[in-house]
């Protein structure tokens, strides 16, 4: 177990918490063994977002963009690690309002978050470009390939068009805007929050970067929970190290301090 003097200091700033939040990135979930984007082998480091990131480069190359999807697609098995754990306890004991989350695996959720805002969509299902018919995951993967690709081939669109489908899962990619939902939802989340968890982001993609400035803003701190700290956050409180290992030691200490 960890018993760094960050952690206790962090566990003692969330006991004195009037509301905390957590806001969580790739980090959270490369112990469940998904890549995150921009450390050294991260899928940034083997596919060029603008190449594979933006609509307008799906729309030019679907194909393409859905080599990527498709290896992100063969990690759906993947399961929540102890920090996600720890954060459902969290939540689930008072320690938290709720976490927004850039990740788009639900697997807060599949640990037993409730509150938990998708910032950045989810990859639970899909749209055509095209029509804007939605897909289950499940119905995307009976579909077979178009040949010599790894892109699903589904029907045509309905009212008769001469299109096929050209799916696209409902993850925001970068030149899209938030979902309006989420961002409201956010909003709410943070209003009033006096601590925000940072855990396992790099901080460099807005909107969502602009959280912790907004809990700064109202008066909040923030603690920072990663490997490699954010350039740009200057936490409060920096705890450095994994989220597996460090988030269950926080909730752990906070409890003791609870009880
Ligand atoms: P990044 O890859 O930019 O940052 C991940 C952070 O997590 C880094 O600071 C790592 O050091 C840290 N990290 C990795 N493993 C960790 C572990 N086990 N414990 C603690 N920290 C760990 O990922 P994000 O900040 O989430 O957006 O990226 C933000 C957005 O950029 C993503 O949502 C995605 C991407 O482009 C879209 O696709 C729209």
């Amino acid at each position: 177990m960890i018993h760094s003097e960050a952690v206790v200091q962090a566990a003692r700033r969330l006991a004195a918490a009037r509301k905390a939040v957590v806001l969580t990135g790739a980090g959270v979930s490369t112990e469940s063994g998904i890549p995150d984007f921009r450390s050294a082998q991260g899928l940034w480091s083997r596919y060029d977002p603008a190449e594979y990131a933006t609509l307008s480069a799906f729309l030019r190359q679907p194909a393409k963009v859905w080599n990527m999807l498709a290896e992100l697609e063969d990690l759906l098995d993947a399961r929540p690690n102890a920090g996600h754990a720890a954060l459902a306890r969290l939540e689930a004991e008072g320690g938290i309002a709720g976490i927004v989350t850039q990740n788009v695996d639900g697997l807060h959720q599949a640990a037993g978050s409730r509150t938990v805002i998708e910032f950045h969509g989810h990859n639970r299902s899909f749209t055509c470009v095209r029509c804007r018919r939605g897909f289950d995951r499940a119905a995307v993967r009976g579909m077979p390939s178009v040949p010599g690709t790894r892109m699903p081939r589904p029907d045509p669109c309905p009212e008769g068009t001469p299109t096929r489908c050209l799916l696209k899962p409902d993850v925001v990619f970068f030149d899209e805007g938030i979902p309006p939902e989420a961002v409201a939802a956010s909003a709410g989340l943070v209003s009033g929050a006096d601590l925000m968890l940072v855990i396992g982001t790099s901080c460099e993609v807005y909107p969502a970067a602009d959280l912790p400035r907004q809990v700064r803003a109202q008066g909040g701190a923030l603690i920072e929970i990663n490997l490699d700290p954010a350039a740009d956050l200057h936490p409060d409180l920096l705890v450095q190290g994994r989220f597996g290992e460090v988030v269950p030691a926080l909730v752990d200490a906070w409890a003791r301090l609870k009880a």
